[in-house]
């Protein structure tokens, strides 16, 4: 297991993090279905927020943000529908009960198509794919909210993946994008690097090479400021 001391701010676009814990105690749950890599959170929160900043995860599924905001003494208030621990509220994104200008950043990890069933909640955005223009729509409802919440030139962060399934490709960063693009500067793009999901066995990278298909190697992470 990484050591808490091996820690580093990471310093180019290309983030590598073998394992989705870092440390001693646990940084949500590894075993929750999509859970985000500890590291990514703990990068974001070194470099865009300081002790005592109001940090939210409108989609925090097993805690991940609020143990490393924590950790890092930030206080953090996180949102989901599915909920597997107490301190979890549960909320639809599309109306985040918090009032305008009121975060200092703002974490999420989506849904990035219908892949994973998370709850049987009819409003998780999950349940809709990502090939459908609804996708983009529910998910710019989410957009507004964090741009209302966030206080003027402070930054937010949106992991999302591409699609390959069926021999479709959807390019749903790139969509993502174009929804964010309305509402937030660019500052950045990550490409996380991917381990340990379902299609990583050779089964799956013999036909990726047979029926001329690639495996999903990375995630985005995007990086973005509000600027009024
Ligand atoms: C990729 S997971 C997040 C994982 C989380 N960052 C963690 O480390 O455990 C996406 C989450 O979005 C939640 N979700 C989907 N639609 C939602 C909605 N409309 N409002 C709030 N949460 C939603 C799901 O329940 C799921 O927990």
């Amino acid at each position: 297991m990484q050591d808490k001391k091996d820690l580093i701010i990471e310093s180019t676009t290309l983030w590598d993090f073998p394992r989705q814990n870092y440390g001693k105690t646990a940084h949500g749950d590894n075993k929750y279905n999509g859970v985000t890599p500890a590291f990514i959170i703990w990068n974001l929160l070194q470099r865009y927020t300081e002790e005592g900043d109001l940090v939210v995860d409108p989609m925090c599924g097993s805690g991940t943000t609020i143990d490393v905001a924590k950790e890092l003494k930030r206080k953090v208030i996180g949102f989901d529908l599915n909920i597997v621990r107490n301190d979890v509220i549960k909320n639809d994104s599309r109306n985040i009960p918090l009032k305008d200008n009121s975060a200092d950043f703002v974490f999420i990890d989506s849904p990035y198509s219908n892949n994973i069933t998370y709850s049987n909640d009819e409003r998780c955005i999950g349940k809709i794919s990502c090939e459908s223009i609804k996708f983009y729509d529910e998910l710019e409802k989410v957009i507004v909210e964090i741009a209302r919440i966030l206080k003027p030139n402070k930054v937010m962060s949106w992991v999302i993946a591409d699609q390959w399934i069926k021999k479709k490709f959807t390019a749903t960063g790139f969509l993502l994008w174009q929804r964010l693009e309305k509402y937030f500067e660019p500052m950045d793009i990550v490409c996380i690097t991917r381990h340990n999901q379902t299609s990583n066995t050779s089964l799956w990278h013999n036909r990726a090479r047979r029926f001329n298909f690639y495996l999903r190697g990375f995630k985005y992470l995007f990086i973005m400021k509000k600027n009024k």
